[in-house]
């Protein structure tokens, strides 16, 4: 029987808890708060949890049919998924395949604006600078990750960009942007960590073009709950895992 240990760490929407008696694995725990705009924004999401950690699940669970590594072994219970233990790089890789969020702002053009070919996009994961966008060369000059490994982390993003838009898109979902981040196994081989969900990712209604994902938090649109609720269950329709 696999037993929790003592925490690692807790970031802003999770805590992450060793295994004890195997270094190899973790324990990631999703929690209801949420934070935007760098944590100058704080709430609660109820559900959000449970949420985060199906969803992630069943994501990881196909991109791992497509021939996507990543860190999930298995979904413990409502909100605890098993995952390797990784050592994280401190990038946080964003694509976009519609106009939407800090980009539209800095370059004024409009959200919705449909983009001729993905965007990818890197971020320094450093709160305390608020996450920079950096290049490809300053990710490499500052040794943060190999050359091979920038190609690896960008092939593999573009490879999912490709596995969840056609996945979205046949639940009635523009996936219009979303972040990734990657982690170093103990071999030093780089595979998919961290969360798929409605925090990390923008999803709009084919149709109506509702937001379905946290910007209901961050610009406080009202039904947050709900909307959470409906992106499960929509993927839940389609993805229905054994351990869900
Ligand atoms: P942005 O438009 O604010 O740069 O966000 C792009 C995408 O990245 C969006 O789907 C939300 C996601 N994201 C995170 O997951 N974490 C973050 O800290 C930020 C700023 C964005
Ligand atoms: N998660 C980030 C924060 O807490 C940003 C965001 O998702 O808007 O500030």
């Amino acid at each position: 029987m696999l037993q929790r240990g003592k925490q690692l760490y807790e970031g802003k929407a999770k805590k992450v808890f060793e295994v004890l008696g195997d270094p190899s694995k973790v324990i990631q725990s999703y929690k209801d708060d949420a934070t935007a705009f760098n944590a100058q924004k704080r709430g609660t999401i109820v559900g959000k949890g449970i949420v985060n950690a199906k969803m992630s699940a069943m994501l990881f669970q196909l991109l791992t049919q497509k021939g996507v590594q990543n860190h999930f072994i298995e979904l413990l219970n409502d909100t605890d998924l098993l995952t390797y233990r990784v050592e994280i790089v401190p990038l946080e890789v964003v694509i976009r395949n519609t106009m939407a969020g800090s980009l539209a702002k800095r370059l004024g053009i409009a959200e919705g604006t449909p983009l001729k070919t993905p965007i990818y996009d890197l971020h320094y994961k450093v709160d305390a600078l608020e996450d920079p966008l950096v290049t490809e060369y300053q990710a490499e000059a500052l040794g943060w990750a190999t050359r091979p490994e920038l190609d690896r982390i960008r092939s593999m993003a573009l490879k999912v960009n490709q596995i969840l838009l056609g996945f979205f898109d046949s639940i009635g979902i523009k996936l219009v942007d979303f972040k990734l981040e990657f982690g170093r196994m103990p071999n030093g081989e780089i595979i998919l960590a961290d969360e798929i969900s409605p925090d990390t990712c923008r999803f709009w209604d084919k149709k109506t073009n509702e937001k379905l994902d946290k910007d209901r938090f961050r610009r406080d649109l009202g039904n947050v709950e709900g909307a959470y609720q409906e992106m499960l269950s929509r993927v839940s329709g389609v993805l229905s895992s054994a351990k869900i």
